[in-house]
């Protein structure tokens, strides 16, 4: 196994905030490494490019996980062999063009995920426009769509398998618009653009998307501009403002929108969603509360609940599936939208000093809320994202594919575990020589 050299800036001086210790602190190399040492072996079938996006603040120093700058790892396996690849998106705020953070569109530190779309690779974070970067990650530059993105736009937009289509939206704290839905046909031309009303300013992280609609989550975690204007964190969990579903045709705007109340809780990611007869099924990584102690305050744990929504009787089912504390999960892409038995999700965290990554992933049954577990050892993983093996196969027919951290050894690893035997030891495990600090999401982007 390789070693790899202490980092000075992770060494840990313990006055440093937790999303700067260990593996979550930056790295300060740009690095291109050919021919990781594997151990296992690496499916010949497996052609293509993983790319993950995650937080790695250039000058050592930002004040929330989610304010460092944005850098792309991409791992790419061709042949049975591993390469992998790291720059960062090259922003204003990188360069040095723009101070701190601001709500200027294009001050974004693009730093939540790497999207792609139409031949295109977006780089993006929630709160500013999208950024656009080449498959050798150079960075080309903002991409607001001729000025049709009016403001902000989600890290988290849904690709559509059957359509080509890629659904998004945009949410801002301070209105009066609240949020905007978006919509780009299969060549990436953006054909629509709608407000949406909503009472007041959340942050919606995600949404969700089914062969015919879109479903909006108004949940609590609500913006004060009194405390932003008081020096205070500007988010906070605001029970009080209740919870919404609001069920949208794709191909509607704001008079469309259905809301149903739910009990107030907070979902980050949902797992998939889809039709069913006359109702929606949403399953999703749900927190009874989120951010009590303010921005700051991620601490808290998501597990896995179903939502369903019944049309005809205007009511929502809501269902506690399982107890494991998960979350950045994840179903073959093949079937967004459309109705999945399997999802996939990395354990959270159990320590202030590590609340986001534990050391299983589950597989998820969605109909029973039953996960398998795949026992990482002394890993710390991420996101698992699933590799299909070829065209037309079972759901499970392929990997889960993550970055993990050895929290003994300091090494990082990219893993490829057979998600149809997902207990069993990984197929293949590549060592990355440069330590991979945790990060947020990512894509696979097979070879065209
Ligand atoms: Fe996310």
């Amino acid at each position: 196994m390789s070693t790899t050299e202490a980092d000075p800036t992770t060494t840990t001086p313990t006055e440093l905030p937790w999303h700067l210790q260990g593996n979550y602190g930056p790295i300060k190399e740009e690095l291109t490494l050919d021919n990781l040492e594997v151990e296992g072996e690496i499916p010949a079938g497996i052609d293509g490019t993983y790319m993950r996006n995650g937080f790695n603040p250039i000058s050592g120093w930002s004040d929330h996980w989610f304010f460092g700058d944005g850098m792309i790892h991409a791992v790419d396996l061709r042949d049975g062999r591993a390469s992998i690849t790291n720059r960062y998106v090259r922003t204003p705020v990188l360069e040095g063009d723009k101070d701190g953070f601001s709500m200027d569109p294009a001050n974004s530190p693009a730093n939540t995920n790497i999207v792609p779309h139409a031949g295109r690779l977006f780089a993006l974070n929630e709160g500013f426009a999208p950024y656009e970067m080449d498959h050798d990650l150079n960075t080309i530059g903002m991409e607001n769509f001729d000025g049709q993105i009016v403001g902000p736009f989600t890290a988290h937009p849904k690709l559509c398998p059957v359509t080509g289509e890629m659904l998004a939206f945009g949410y801002s704290v301070v209105g009066p618009e609240f949020l905007r839905y978006y919509r780009f046909d299969p060549a990436g031309n953006l054909v629509q653009s709608e407000p949406i009303t909503l009472p007041t300013g959340v942050m919606m992280h995600d949404f969700n998307i089914t062969e015919n609609n879109v479903v909006w989550m108004d949940l609590p975690v609500c913006f004060s501009l009194d405390k932003a204007m008081a020096g205070e964190a500007p988010f906070g969990w605001t029970p009080d403002n209740g919870s919404r579903l609001g069920v949208m045709p794709r191909t509607g705007g704001d008079a469309d929108v259905r809301w149903f109340d739910i009990e107030p809780g907070y979902v980050l990611h949902p797992v998939n969603s889809w039709e069913e007869g006359d109702t929606i099924v949403l399953v999703v990584c749900r927190l009874d509360s989120f951010m009590d102690g303010g921005f700051d305050d991620i601490s808290g744990k998501a597990e896995l609940w179903r939502w369903t929504i019944d049309l005809t009787a205007g009511t929502v089912k809501e269902e506690h599936l399982d107890d494991h504390k998960a979350d950045f999960p994840r179903v073959n892409d093949r079937l967004v939208g459309l109705q999945t038995r399997f999802g996939y999700a990395q354990q959270l965290g159990h320590t202030p000093e590590n609340p986001s990554m534990g050391q299983e992933i589950y597989k998820y049954d969605l109909q029973t809320g039953i996960p398998e577990v795949h026992d990482l050892g002394n890993v710390n993983g991420g996101e698992p994202v699933f590799i299909p093996r070829g065209e037309g196969g079972a759901e499970d027919d392929g990997w889960v594919v993550l970055f993990g951290h050895d929290v003994e050894t300091d090494v990082s690893e990219f893993r490829i575990i057979d998600a149809q035997d997902f207990s069993g030891p990984p197929v293949a495990r590549v060592f990355s020589p440069q330590r991979v600090p945790y990060g947020a999401h990512g894509n696979w982007i097979p070879r065209s």
